[in-house]
């Protein structure tokens, strides 16, 4: 299952009935939050109207991610400081394929957590807070393990997030939430059967970063 759950941004007009969407949320909630918080909210969008909103909202994270990624700089790191201006960022094309996944699929799910249960050691590093989410993508990565086990599909989205108050507004997601992910999940027109991934050898090292790299 682990080798197969692929991005799925192509979804037939099958329906994804409530009653698989609770299965797959219903497996996914085992995942592991700090503490046992379980601080995860999900708001499950069938709304044509409201995903099409969704989709407006991921322009401004599309059109800086474009941009970089074509000035050949990983688009929004936050270690390096932007290269490109930011009125080219605001006169890039976004293509209507990028908000495909969001307007084709059965149900959208947006994944929030609320920010008072979620530990963040991180904090002061004067660098980006990363642990705190580790509190949420472990259930949203189940979702999607969730949905493959249903002969369903999904992608994890995180562009609009760029819009985030705009979302909450748009969701009545409270102050103190932050949103994990855009969750479209769906009938895919093709199920992924190879992945292209990095071996084991390139990413896991003894003993230290630097160390021999990890075989047996
Ligand atoms: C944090 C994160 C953010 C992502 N954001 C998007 C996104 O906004 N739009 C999208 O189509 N895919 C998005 N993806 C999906 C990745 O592009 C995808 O997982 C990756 O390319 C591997 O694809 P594969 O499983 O089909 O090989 C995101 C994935 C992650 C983990």
């Amino acid at each position: 299952m682990m080798r197969t759950t692929g991005a799925v941004r192509r979804f037939t007009d099958d329906p994804l009935p409530d009653e698989v969407l609770e299965r797959i949320l219903d497996n996914a909630r085992f995942a592991p939050t700090g503490g046992n918080r379980q601080g995860a909210h999900v708001i499950v969008v069938r709304d044509r109207e409201t995903r099409e909103k969704l989709v407006e909202l991921s322009v401004t994270g599309a059109q800086r991610y474009i941009a970089q990624t074509k000035n050949g700089e990983g688009p929004w790191n936050p270690v390096k400081p932007m290269r490109v201006t930011p009125e080219e960022v605001a006169a890039t094309e976004v293509p209507p394929y990028l908000g495909a996944p969001v307007l084709g699929a059965d149900a959208v799910l947006v994944v929030c957590v609320d920010l008072n249960v979620c530990a963040a050691f991180d904090q002061y590093l004067g660098r980006i807070a990363l642990i705190p989410g580790a509190s949420v993508y472990p259930f949203v990565w189940g979702i999607l393990l969730a949905a493959r086990n249903e002969v369903y599909g999904g992608v994890l989205t995180t562009m609009a997030v760029a819009e985030e108050p705009r979302i909450k507004e748009l969701l009545g997601i409270p102050d103190d939430y932050a949103i994990a992910a855009l969750l479209p999940i769906g009938k895919p027109v093709k199920q992924v059967s190879k992945l292209t991934r990095k071996p084991v050898s390139e990413i896991a090292t003894r003993e230290r970063f630097d160390g021999e790299p990890f075989t047996s």
